[in-house]
C-alpha cells in the first residue's frame, strides 16, 4: 500500500522554480532515501511532506500530495494533526532547553495528555524505541544538553515517536554526527521500519546504500529517477544518475 503519493509537484519560492513535476509513491514502513547534489530540492520536497514551508512568504505549489489517500494541503486539513502523523527530525540535534524525560514528555504535555503514569509509560517505551533507554534511564531529570551529540539526536528521534506518528521524515540525521553515533542511528532506522514509513535525505551514499529501500536521486528540482536503492547504485537507468553516485559532480 503507498504511504504516500505525491502527483506532478511545483512548487516555486518566489519565481524561482524548485520542484519540477515530482511523482512518487512511497510503500508503507518502507525506508526511502533521498540523494542529490546540494540545492537540488531534497530538503524542500521533504518539509512539502509535513507542510514546514508553510509559513515562508511568496511560496506556491502545484499538484497533490497523499498521505493515507488524503490530500494534506486540502481545506480541512489540521496542520498540527498532520504533524503529529507526521513526525521530523533535523540534520543537527536540537532538543529543548529541558531535561531528558521532558523532551520525550513534550509532544503528549503539548496534546493535552494529563496522566502522569501514561506519560511516564510512554517516555520509557519510547526511549527503549528510540535504542537510548539503557544509557539515559538513571539520569532522565538531567538536562538534555548534557548528552552527546549522537545521544541527543537519538532523544530529538525519540521526541518525534512519542506522539505516535506513523511517517518519520529525517534530513541528514547523522551527518553532524561522529561514525559510532552514525551507525547507532542508522541501526535505530532499520529498527523504526517496522512501525513507520522513513523518508531520509542523505548526502552519504554508502548510508543511503545500507539503510534504505529505494532511493530517489534528485537534480536541479527534478526527481531524474527512483528505484531500488540496490539498483540506483549498480545499474541506474538514467545517466545524470550514473554521473553521480560515480562521484562524476555534485
Ligand atoms: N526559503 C527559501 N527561499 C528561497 N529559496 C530557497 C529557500 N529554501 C531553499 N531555497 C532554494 O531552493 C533550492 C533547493 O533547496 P533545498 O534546500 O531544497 O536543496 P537541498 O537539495 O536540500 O540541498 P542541500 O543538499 O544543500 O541541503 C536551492 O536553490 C535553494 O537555494
Ligand atoms: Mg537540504
Amino acid at each position: 500500500m503507498n504511504k504516500i503519493e505525491t502527483h506532478d509537484v511545483n512548487f516555486w519560492y518566489g519565481d524561482f522554480h524548485a520542484l519540477k513535476g515530482i511523482s512518487m509513491n512511497i510503500e508503507e514502513k518502507s525506508v526511502v532515501a533521498f540523494i542529490g547534489p546540494s540545492g537540488c530540492g531534497k530538503s524542500t520536497f521533504l518539509r512539502l511532506l509535513n507542510r514546514m514551508n508553510d509559513l515562508i512568504p511568496n511560496i506556491r505549489l502545484e499538484g497533490q500530495i497523499l498521505i493515507d489517500g488524503q490530500d494534506i494541503y486540502a481545506k480541512n486539513v489540521q496542520v498540527d494533526e498532520l504533524r503529529k502523523n507526521v513526525g521530523m527530525v533535523f540534520q543537527r540535534p536540537n532538543p529543548f532547553p529541558k531535561s531528558i524525560f521532558e523532551n520525550v514528555a513534550y509532544g503528549l504535555r503539548v496534546n493535552g495528555v494529563k496522566d502522569e503514569s501514561f506519560i511516564r509509560q510512554r517516555v520509557e517505551e519510547t526511549l527503549k524505541g528510540a535504542a537510548l533507554w539503557d544509557e539515559v534511564k538513571d539520569k532522565l531529570k538531567v538536562s538534555a544538553y548534557a548528552l552527546s551529540g549522537g545521544q541527543q539526536q537519538r532523544l530529538c528521534i525519540a521526541r518525534a515517536m512519542a506522539v505516535s506518528p506513523s511517517v518519520l521524515l529525517m534530513d541528514e540525521p547523522a551527518s553532524a554526527l561522529d561514525p559510532i553515533s552514525t551507525a547507532k542511528v542508522e541501526e535505530l532506522i532499520h529498527e523504526l521500519k517496522k512501525d513507520y514509513t522513513i523518508v531520509i535525505v542523505t548526502h552519504n551514499m554508502q548510508q543511503a546504500a545500507r539503510v534504505s529501500d529505494r532511493t530517489a536521486f534528485f537534480y536541479m528540482g527534478e526527481m531524474v529517477e527512483i528505484g531500488d536503492t540496490k539498483t540506483i547504485f549498480t545499474n541506474p537507468v538514467k545517466q545524470e544518475t550514473q554521473n553521480y553516485i560515480t562521484g562524476r559532480f555534485g
